[in-house]
């Protein structure tokens, strides 16, 4: 599938950088186009994060309880369905990418969070994704996002169950962006486990 001009400025926007408001607005901005945007850009992430939770619980996954951080317009949630998971829950920044999201009737709760700003949501067990660029132009704010998984886990509240680097996240819009030229930027999914009690060694 080519990439419009109209496609390629809007991922471009948004891969620009630009403070955690303006992304944010950026997001709300694209919400509309972003699927047929990302389908063009052969975006590979919501399936990973859920072949990756799928494996992460071999148990039946219907009652598995799950937070999709950064839910965007909902894709994971697709995913995940068609794996057998129903109890979703998601929270993102953008109230244009949530409303999107909220339109697939796939999530028994949907909220408003601003990540590294407000604390996420803590629902009883269960598992959460969350997935992120790790090209150049990502770095800063995937090294932000760590830092709020990290503290996560540093509280006892989450326990890290998988960080995988994936090479084919997505194709590249621009050289600069190619991972060694290969054409596809590349990518992270993370899975997290919520703590039944705090996870903190004592001592
Ligand atoms: C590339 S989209 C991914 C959406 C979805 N997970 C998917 O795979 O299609 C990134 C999402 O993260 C959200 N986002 C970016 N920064 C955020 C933050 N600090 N807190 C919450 N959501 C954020 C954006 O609004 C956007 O919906």
């Amino acid at each position: 599938m080519q990439l419009s001009a109209g496609a390629r400025e809007r991922v471009a926007a948004v891969h620009g950088g630009g403070g955690l408001s303006e992304r944010l607005r950026l997001y709300d901005g694209w919400a509309a186009l972003y699927e047929q945007d990302v389908a063009a850009l052969e975006y590979r992430a919501p399936h990973l994060a859920a072949a990756s939770l799928a494996s992460a619980f071999p148990a039946p996954p219907a009652g598995a309880r799950l937070l999709d951080v950064a839910c965007g317009t909902g894709l994971v949630a697709r995913e995940l369905h068609r794996r057998g998971f129903r109890c979703l829950h998601g929270v993102d920044g953008s109230a244009g990418m949530l409303e999107r999201a909220r339109s697939t009737g796939l999530y028994q709760q949907l909220r408003r969070c601003v990540l590294g700003q407000e604390p996420l949501p803590a629902p009883a067990g269960g598992f959460l994704c969350l997935t992120t660029r790790s090209n150049p132009s990502n770095r800063r704010y995937k090294a932000e996002l760590e830092a709020v998984l990290e503290g996560l886990e540093g509280q006892g509240a989450w326990q890290k169950v998988l960080a995988q680097e994936v090479e084919c996240w997505e194709r590249a819009t621009s050289d600069e962006e190619s991972t060694q030229g290969t054409g596809y930027i590349s990518g992270v999914v993370y899975i997290y486990q919520k703590c039944p009690v705090p996870c903190l060694e004592e001592g």
